[in-house]
């Protein structure tokens, strides 16, 4: 961190910085893109928005490098509030654009948690009849062990500690941080 910027004094600690991210997101696009080097059609993937944006954008563009064709889809769901437990309630604000029948998809998620997010979009997509469907998540806290569903690429595994930064936002803010970190503990009690 320390480049000056107004969220630094924010930040008790980095927890993945730009270069970690950079390299991780790397190897990770390398091995999506060798177990999909026949996948007719190419890769769609699907981006959950808003928090894996910026995963998103890095992660396609290392896909290009290695990978076959891939295409951009974008979702909205909304699962957590202006706090930092999960609500259990997932309710779509903005759905695919085109049919995915058929389509090898990639689901590109920001961090996995309790996963009832990514359960519940996992039915969704089957549901639309893809062809396959995987994920790929930049994060994964320790309550993900107990999910169900399988997250084939994970990134970094993570500490049960709410985080900020490259997406991640806490009410709304924090999201353009290059780099991941937790918040001081008065950023939750102003
Ligand atoms: P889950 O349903 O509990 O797995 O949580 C999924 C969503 O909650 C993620 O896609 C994030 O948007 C959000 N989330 C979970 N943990 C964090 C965190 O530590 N910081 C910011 N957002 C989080």
């Amino acid at each position: 961190m320390s480049d000056g910027s107004w969220y630094d004094a924010d930040i008790e600690r980095v927890i993945i910085s730009e270069i970690q991210l950079r390299e991780k997101i790397d190897e990770l696009a390398k091995q999506v893109a060798a177990d999909h080097a026949n996948a007719a059609g190419g890769l769609l993937l699907v981006c959950v928005l808003k928090g894996a944006v910026m995963f998103m954008a890095d992660f396609a563009r290392a896909v290009g490098r290695y990978g076959p064709p891939a295409e951009l889809e974008f979702m909205a769901v909304s699962s957590y509030g202006q706090g930092t437990t999960s609500s259990g309630v997932v309710r779509i604000l903005k759905d695919l654009d085109r049919d995915i029948a058929g389509r090898h998809v990639i689901v590109v998620e920001d961090i996995v948690d309790s996963g009832l997010t990514l359960s519940w979009l996992l039915k969704y997509l089957a549901s639309r009849k893809a062809a396959s469907v995987e994920v790929v998540a930049l994060l994964r806290k320790p309550d993900a062990v107990k999910v169900p569903v399988p997250v084939k690429y994970v990134g970094f595994d993570i500490p049960n500690e709410f985080v900020v930064g490259y997406g991640l936002d806490f009410g709304e803010r924090y999201r353009e941080m290059p780099y991941v970190g937790v918040l001081k503990p008065e950023v939750y009690t102003r």
